[in-house]
């Protein structure tokens, strides 16, 4: 079997174009969706990342805020920002790439933007919405994964999902939405004893560990859905991923490649829920007046 590959940049590019429509229909009614991108330190790779955000913001008419502050900056003047993005009417939606520098509370900033333009979820107020079933906004990564089984009609139900790695930014959520769509769910992590037992069991297999090819093809159950979200870039440029392509492609039924999968559907599920946060702003407004 030679696995069909789930094209990132394809669907995004659709799912881009309806969040422009929306974008426009905002600005025409006096709401332009804003979004403020914070990076301390000097990252290469967050570098990349922010960039692309703020590109693809611009792109389908969102209000682009990208602050880059040196790698020194302290967190009081950090949480301060924040709390001025937090009543900024301008700025619907917030975020602060990780990760940040050892000497600043990752918890203690996550903690300070304000839930509501928390576009990542990843503060406790979303984290606990989403857990319990009534998430006000998802996570970026785990909701464009979604999107993707969504786009190839994958039937989640009763499927027998695997979740490799166990972050507070892909995998904890990424499980927690797949058993809330009715999977079976198995959580592992790079260490997980005889990891190959697990994943030759997923009929959906999710890899989000940064360890390079941890998922080879022997590894896969003939027919699988498997989604590569772990990415790395070594000293000389070269970019890894957590599956080893050339193997899983001749057992997996569907493969998300790196790159041109996750990574464009992640910034995609950031417009979109900008987007939406705009929209919530626009009611609000409409309901107080
Ligand atoms: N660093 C790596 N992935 C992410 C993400 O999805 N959001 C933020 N804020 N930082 C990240």
């Amino acid at each position: 079997m030679t696995a069909e590959i789930i094209n990132g940049n394809k669907l995004a590019q659709a799912l881009r174009a309806e969040v422009a429509e929306r974008a426009a229909q905002l600005c025409e009614q006096g709401e332009k969706p804003g979004l403020a991108v914070i990076l301390v330190g000097d990252s290469p790779a967050s570098m990349v990342y922010v960039m692309n955000k703020e590109k693809a913001s611009k792109a389908i008419g969102i209000h682009s805020v990208l602050e880059k502050y040196e790698e020194d900056l302290t967190e009081a003047a950090l949480l301060e920002r924040i709390r001025a993005l937090n009543v900024d009417p301008r700025i619907h939606g917030i975020l602060v790439q990780l990760p940040l520098p050892p000497h600043i509370n990752t918890h203690r900033v996550i903690e300070t933007i304000a839930p509501e333009k928390d576009m990542d979820c990843f503060h406790v107020v979303n984290a606990g919405m989403l857990m319990t079933g009534m998430p006000r906004i998802r996570p970026c990564t785990p909701y464009g994964v979604m999107k993707m089984l969504e786009s190839i009609q994958y039937p989640v139900v009763g499927s027998h999902a695997v979740v490799v790695g166990a972050s507070n930014i892909v995998g904890k959520p990424m499980a927690m939405m797949l058993l809330q769509a009715g999977a079976t769910v198995t959580i592992c992590n790079s260490k997980t004893r005889d990891l190959g037992h697990h994943t030759r069991l997923a009929d959906i297999l999710i890899s989000a560990t940064g360890q390079r090819h941890i998922i080879k093809g022997g590894m896969v159950k003939p027919g699988a859905v498997v989604i590569d979200v772990g990415v790395e870039r070594d000293k000389d440029g070269k970019l890894w991923s957590d599956v080893e392509f050339d193997s899983v492609r001749e057992v997996a039924g569907y493969l998300s490649p790196v790159p041109g999968g996750v990574g464009p559907m992640t910034i995609t599920m950031l417009l979109v829920n900008t987007i939406e946060a705009a929209e919530k702003a626009l009611q609000a407004k409409r309901v107080a007046s």
